[in-house]
Protein backbone atom coordinates (compact mmCIF):
# COMPACT_ATOMS: atom_id res chain seq x y z
CA UNK A 1 0.00 0.00 0.00
CA UNK A 2 1.54 3.27 -0.72
CA UNK A 3 1.05 5.55 2.25
CA UNK A 4 2.23 9.49 2.55
CA UNK A 5 1.97 10.38 6.06
CA UNK A 6 2.13 14.12 6.75
CA UNK A 7 4.55 15.70 10.03
CA UNK A 8 6.38 12.56 9.53
CA UNK A 9 9.04 14.05 11.54
CA UNK A 10 6.68 13.99 15.00
CA UNK A 11 6.18 11.65 17.67
CA UNK A 12 3.08 9.48 16.04
CA UNK A 13 4.92 10.19 12.57
CA UNK A 14 8.26 8.83 13.39
CA UNK A 15 6.72 5.54 15.34
CA UNK A 16 3.81 5.22 12.11
CA UNK A 17 7.08 4.94 9.86
CA UNK A 18 7.70 1.86 12.56
CA UNK A 19 4.68 0.17 12.37
CA UNK A 20 4.29 0.48 8.52
CA UNK A 21 7.16 -1.66 7.66
CA UNK A 22 6.45 -3.48 4.71
CA UNK A 23 4.46 -0.51 3.28
CA UNK A 24 5.42 2.02 0.72
CA UNK A 25 5.83 4.93 3.03
CA UNK A 26 6.32 8.06 1.55
CA UNK A 27 7.13 10.38 5.04
CA UNK A 28 6.82 13.65 4.88
CA UNK A 29 8.76 16.52 7.27
CA UNK A 30 7.09 19.86 7.95
CA UNK A 31 10.21 21.26 6.07
CA UNK A 32 8.96 18.74 3.09
CA UNK A 33 5.04 19.64 3.07
CA UNK A 34 3.63 22.24 5.10
CA UNK A 35 0.10 21.01 5.46
CA UNK A 36 -1.17 24.74 5.34
CA UNK A 37 -0.38 25.78 1.99
CA UNK A 38 -3.06 24.48 -0.49
CA UNK A 39 -0.38 23.97 -3.53
CA UNK A 40 2.17 21.84 -1.11
CA UNK A 41 -0.70 19.42 -0.23
CA UNK A 42 -2.10 18.88 -3.57
CA UNK A 43 1.36 18.50 -5.58
CA UNK A 44 2.26 16.29 -2.74
CA UNK A 45 -1.48 14.52 -3.74
CA UNK A 46 -0.93 14.55 -7.44
CA UNK A 47 3.00 13.54 -7.36
CA UNK A 48 3.00 10.71 -5.01
CA UNK A 49 -0.79 9.60 -5.72
CA UNK A 50 -1.06 7.28 -2.21
CA UNK A 51 -3.55 4.91 -1.63
CA UNK A 52 -3.65 6.25 2.28
CA UNK A 53 -2.42 9.88 3.78
CA UNK A 54 -1.99 9.77 7.40
CA UNK A 55 -2.20 13.33 8.71
CA UNK A 56 0.24 13.19 11.84
CA UNK A 57 1.08 17.05 11.66
CA UNK A 58 -0.05 19.42 13.96
CA UNK A 59 0.44 22.62 15.75
CA UNK A 60 0.68 21.12 19.07
CA UNK A 61 1.68 24.02 21.40
CA UNK A 62 -1.83 24.26 23.43
CA UNK A 63 -0.47 27.29 25.09
CA UNK A 64 1.21 28.83 22.67
CA UNK A 65 -1.72 28.80 20.37
CA UNK A 66 -3.41 31.21 22.78
CA UNK A 67 -1.56 34.26 21.07
CA UNK A 68 -1.01 32.64 18.14
CA UNK A 69 -4.28 31.35 16.34
CA UNK A 70 -4.00 31.92 13.13
CA UNK A 71 -1.17 29.87 12.61
CA UNK A 72 -3.02 27.40 14.77
CA UNK A 73 -6.00 27.52 12.82
CA UNK A 74 -3.80 27.46 9.71
CA UNK A 75 -2.19 23.78 10.47
CA UNK A 76 -4.96 21.93 12.45
CA UNK A 77 -8.08 23.72 11.15
CA UNK A 78 -7.42 24.48 7.15
CA UNK A 79 -4.56 22.02 6.93
CA UNK A 80 -6.76 19.09 7.67
CA UNK A 81 -9.60 20.29 4.70
CA UNK A 82 -6.82 20.66 2.02
CA UNK A 83 -5.39 17.08 2.97
CA UNK A 84 -9.40 16.09 2.60
CA UNK A 85 -10.00 17.57 -0.89
CA UNK A 86 -6.55 16.34 -2.42
CA UNK A 87 -7.33 12.94 -1.22
CA UNK A 88 -10.88 12.75 -2.80
CA UNK A 89 -9.16 14.57 -5.98
CA UNK A 90 -6.75 11.11 -6.21
CA UNK A 91 -9.16 8.99 -4.79
CA UNK A 92 -6.97 8.60 -1.20
CA UNK A 93 -8.21 7.02 2.30
CA UNK A 94 -7.71 10.04 4.87
CA UNK A 95 -6.77 9.12 8.18
CA UNK A 96 -6.55 12.28 10.69
CA UNK A 97 -5.68 12.79 14.39
CA UNK A 98 -7.24 15.01 16.71
CA UNK A 99 -7.30 15.25 19.92
CA UNK A 100 -9.42 14.85 23.59
CA UNK A 101 -9.31 18.42 23.86
CA UNK A 102 -12.42 18.98 21.68
CA UNK A 103 -14.39 18.20 25.22
CA UNK A 104 -15.19 20.81 27.72
CA UNK A 105 -13.97 18.18 30.32
CA UNK A 106 -17.52 18.68 32.56
CA UNK A 107 -18.77 15.06 31.98
CA UNK A 108 -18.15 12.61 34.87
CA UNK A 109 -17.57 9.45 32.49
CA UNK A 110 -15.97 8.72 30.02
CA UNK A 111 -16.19 10.58 26.73
CA UNK A 112 -17.78 8.38 23.47
CA UNK A 113 -18.26 9.52 20.16
CA UNK A 114 -21.38 10.44 20.73
CA UNK A 115 -20.93 12.91 22.95
CA UNK A 116 -20.52 16.61 21.84
CA UNK A 117 -17.64 18.69 21.84
CA UNK A 118 -17.29 21.88 23.54
CA UNK A 119 -13.79 22.87 22.82
CA UNK A 120 -12.08 25.66 25.48
CA UNK A 121 -9.14 27.14 23.96
CA UNK A 122 -7.70 28.28 20.55
CA UNK A 123 -5.77 25.20 19.61
CA UNK A 124 -9.21 22.59 20.93
CA UNK A 125 -11.11 24.77 18.91
CA UNK A 126 -8.28 24.77 15.95
CA UNK A 127 -7.91 21.03 16.22
CA UNK A 128 -12.48 20.46 16.19
CA UNK A 129 -12.06 22.64 13.12
CA UNK A 130 -10.01 20.32 11.33
CA UNK A 131 -12.16 17.42 12.58
CA UNK A 132 -15.31 19.11 10.88
CA UNK A 133 -13.54 20.03 8.21
CA UNK A 134 -12.34 16.26 7.19
CA UNK A 135 -15.80 14.94 8.16
CA UNK A 136 -17.77 17.44 6.11
CA UNK A 137 -15.48 16.45 2.90
CA UNK A 138 -16.52 13.83 0.42
CA UNK A 139 -12.97 12.17 1.16
CA UNK A 140 -12.89 8.62 2.25
CA UNK A 141 -11.96 9.43 6.18
CA UNK A 142 -11.31 8.76 9.61
CA UNK A 143 -10.87 10.94 12.15
CA UNK A 144 -9.10 9.47 15.25
CA UNK A 145 -9.04 11.21 18.49
CA UNK A 146 -6.68 10.25 20.99
CA UNK A 147 -4.86 11.61 24.17
CA UNK A 148 -1.95 12.58 25.98
CA UNK A 149 0.49 11.00 23.76
CA UNK A 150 3.91 9.86 24.47
CA UNK A 151 6.52 8.10 22.54
CA UNK A 152 10.28 7.55 22.41
CA UNK A 153 10.87 10.15 19.89
CA UNK A 154 10.03 13.77 20.63
CA UNK A 155 9.03 16.05 23.75
CA UNK A 156 5.81 14.51 25.76
CA UNK A 157 4.90 14.69 29.02
CA UNK A 158 6.44 10.95 30.41
CA UNK A 159 9.78 12.07 29.32
CA UNK A 160 9.72 15.29 30.81
CA UNK A 161 8.21 13.73 33.86
CA UNK A 162 11.75 11.33 33.53
CA UNK A 163 14.09 14.11 33.03
CA UNK A 164 12.47 16.38 36.48
CA UNK A 165 12.58 13.04 38.35
CA UNK A 166 16.86 12.57 38.17
CA UNK A 167 17.74 16.23 38.68
CA UNK A 168 15.66 15.50 42.26
CA UNK A 169 12.29 16.09 43.78
CA UNK A 170 9.38 16.86 44.60
CA UNK A 171 7.61 17.12 41.51
CA UNK A 172 4.62 18.94 41.35
CA UNK A 173 1.85 17.83 38.82
CA UNK A 174 -1.97 18.35 38.90
CA UNK A 175 -4.34 16.07 40.33
CA UNK A 176 -7.16 17.82 38.75
CA UNK A 177 -7.12 17.00 34.83
CA UNK A 178 -7.81 13.34 34.44
CA UNK A 179 -7.27 11.70 30.88
CA UNK A 180 -6.25 8.54 29.10
CA UNK A 181 -2.72 8.16 28.72
CA UNK A 182 -1.61 6.60 24.97
CA UNK A 183 1.37 5.26 23.98
CA UNK A 184 2.35 6.28 20.07
CA UNK A 185 3.54 3.01 19.26
CA UNK A 186 0.22 1.27 19.87
CA UNK A 187 -1.51 4.29 18.67
CA UNK A 188 0.78 3.60 15.67
CA UNK A 189 -0.17 -0.02 15.22
CA UNK A 190 -3.78 0.87 15.64
CA UNK A 191 -3.64 2.66 12.50
CA UNK A 192 -1.50 -0.12 10.68
CA UNK A 193 -4.66 -2.44 11.34
CA UNK A 194 -7.20 0.56 10.78
CA UNK A 195 -6.06 1.24 7.04
CA UNK A 196 -5.73 -2.56 6.47
CA UNK A 197 -9.58 -2.42 7.75
CA UNK A 198 -12.60 -0.58 5.85
CA UNK A 199 -13.97 1.51 8.90
CA UNK A 200 -14.78 5.61 8.35
CA UNK A 201 -15.72 8.59 10.10
CA UNK A 202 -14.72 9.33 13.85
CA UNK A 203 -13.14 6.88 16.10
CA UNK A 204 -11.64 7.39 19.83
CA UNK A 205 -8.49 5.55 20.05
CA UNK A 206 -6.75 5.85 23.46
CA UNK A 207 -5.25 3.09 25.47
CA UNK A 208 -7.83 1.38 28.09
CA UNK A 209 -8.43 3.38 31.20
CA UNK A 210 -7.52 6.82 32.82
CA UNK A 211 -5.56 8.18 35.57
CA UNK A 212 -5.23 12.40 36.65
CA UNK A 213 -2.20 13.81 35.76
CA UNK A 214 -0.75 13.23 39.19
CA UNK A 215 -1.42 9.53 39.03
CA UNK A 216 0.15 9.60 35.82
CA UNK A 217 3.63 11.09 37.03
CA UNK A 218 3.54 8.75 40.26
CA UNK A 219 3.47 5.49 37.67
CA UNK A 220 6.48 7.20 35.60
CA UNK A 221 8.27 8.01 38.88
CA UNK A 222 8.00 4.88 40.32
CA UNK A 223 8.43 5.69 43.72
CA UNK A 224 11.99 7.25 43.30
CA UNK A 225 10.99 10.70 43.93
CA UNK A 226 7.84 12.78 45.43
CA UNK A 227 5.28 13.84 43.17
CA UNK A 228 3.35 16.64 45.36
CA UNK A 229 -0.50 17.27 43.61
CA UNK A 230 -1.34 20.73 42.97
CA UNK A 231 -4.26 22.26 40.75
CA UNK A 232 -4.46 23.32 37.62
CA UNK A 233 -5.08 26.90 38.97
CA UNK A 234 -2.10 26.78 40.87
CA UNK A 235 0.18 25.53 37.23
CA UNK A 236 -1.02 28.98 36.30
CA UNK A 237 -1.19 27.33 32.62
CA UNK A 238 -2.28 30.24 29.20
CA UNK A 239 -4.55 27.76 28.03
CA UNK A 240 -7.12 25.87 29.99
CA UNK A 241 -7.21 21.96 29.73
CA UNK A 242 -10.59 19.87 30.52
CA UNK A 243 -10.78 18.71 34.04
CA UNK A 244 -12.22 15.39 32.64
CA UNK A 245 -11.21 14.45 29.07
CA UNK A 246 -10.78 10.37 29.51
CA UNK A 247 -12.22 8.60 26.51
CA UNK A 248 -13.77 5.09 25.55
CA UNK A 249 -14.29 3.73 22.14
CA UNK A 250 -17.83 2.69 21.41
CA UNK A 251 -16.89 2.51 17.77
CA UNK A 252 -13.68 0.93 17.22
CA UNK A 253 -14.66 -2.11 18.73
CA UNK A 254 -18.07 -2.08 16.78
CA UNK A 255 -15.67 -2.07 13.88
CA UNK A 256 -14.08 -5.19 14.34
CA UNK A 257 -11.03 -3.55 15.84
CA UNK A 258 -8.54 -4.81 18.02
CA UNK A 259 -9.11 -2.96 21.29
CA UNK A 260 -6.00 -1.62 22.34
CA UNK A 261 -4.25 -2.55 26.11
CA UNK A 262 -4.74 -0.63 29.69
CA UNK A 263 -2.57 2.57 29.88
CA UNK A 264 -0.52 0.86 32.73
CA UNK A 265 0.81 -1.86 30.46
CA UNK A 266 2.13 0.43 27.82
CA UNK A 267 3.53 2.61 30.42
CA UNK A 268 5.56 -0.09 31.87
CA UNK A 269 6.79 -1.29 28.42
CA UNK A 270 7.76 2.24 27.41
CA UNK A 271 9.42 2.85 30.62
CA UNK A 272 11.64 -0.77 29.96
CA UNK A 273 12.75 0.36 27.02
CA UNK A 274 13.61 3.65 27.46
CA UNK A 275 16.10 2.61 30.35
CA UNK A 276 17.04 0.00 27.98
CA UNK A 277 17.80 2.66 25.25
CA UNK A 278 19.38 4.84 27.72
CA UNK A 279 21.64 1.85 29.25
CA UNK A 280 23.11 1.92 25.52
CA UNK A 281 23.63 5.32 24.52
N1 LIG B 1 0.87 15.10 21.93
C1 LIG B 1 -0.30 14.86 22.54
O1 LIG B 1 -0.38 14.70 23.76
C2 LIG B 1 -1.55 14.75 21.70
C3 LIG B 1 -2.78 14.55 22.36
C4 LIG B 1 -3.94 14.41 21.59
C5 LIG B 1 -3.87 14.49 20.21
N2 LIG B 1 -2.68 14.71 19.61
C6 LIG B 1 -2.64 14.78 18.16
O2 LIG B 1 -1.88 13.70 17.68
C7 LIG B 1 -1.23 14.06 16.46
C8 LIG B 1 0.25 13.72 16.55
O3 LIG B 1 0.80 14.44 17.62
P1 LIG B 1 2.32 14.28 18.09
O4 LIG B 1 2.30 14.21 19.57
O5 LIG B 1 3.03 13.25 17.30
O6 LIG B 1 2.85 15.71 17.68
P2 LIG B 1 4.34 16.24 17.41
O7 LIG B 1 5.35 15.32 17.97
O8 LIG B 1 4.33 17.67 17.83
O9 LIG B 1 4.42 16.15 15.84
C9 LIG B 1 3.71 17.01 15.02
C10 LIG B 1 4.54 17.19 13.78
O10 LIG B 1 3.83 18.08 12.91
C11 LIG B 1 4.78 18.95 12.34
N3 LIG B 1 4.16 20.17 11.83
C12 LIG B 1 3.86 21.32 12.50
N4 LIG B 1 3.33 22.21 11.65
C13 LIG B 1 3.27 21.61 10.43
C14 LIG B 1 2.84 22.01 9.15
N5 LIG B 1 2.35 23.23 8.94
N6 LIG B 1 2.93 21.13 8.12
C15 LIG B 1 3.45 19.90 8.31
N7 LIG B 1 3.90 19.46 9.50
C16 LIG B 1 3.80 20.30 10.55
C17 LIG B 1 5.78 19.23 13.44
O11 LIG B 1 6.97 19.72 12.91
P3 LIG B 1 7.93 20.68 13.79
O12 LIG B 1 8.37 19.82 14.96
O13 LIG B 1 8.99 21.04 12.84
O14 LIG B 1 7.06 21.81 14.25
C18 LIG B 1 5.91 17.83 14.06
O15 LIG B 1 6.92 17.10 13.41
C19 LIG B 1 -1.55 15.54 16.25
O16 LIG B 1 -2.66 15.66 15.41
C20 LIG B 1 -1.95 16.01 17.63
O17 LIG B 1 -2.81 17.13 17.59
C21 LIG B 1 -1.51 14.84 20.32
Amino acid sequence: MRILITGAGGQLGRDLQEALTGEEIHPATRAELDVASRTAVFNAAEQVRPAVIINAAAFNDVDGAETNPELAFAVNGVGPGQLARAAARVGARLVHISTDYVFDGTKGTPYTEEDNPNPQSVYARSKYEGERRVLDSEANACVLRTSWLYGEHGRNFVKTILQAAERGGPLRVVSDQTGSPTSTHDLADAIAALIRASARGLFHVVNRGACSRHEFARAIVQDRVEVMPISSAEAARAAPRPANSSMVSTRWEQAGLPPLRPWEEALSDFLSQHAHQKRND
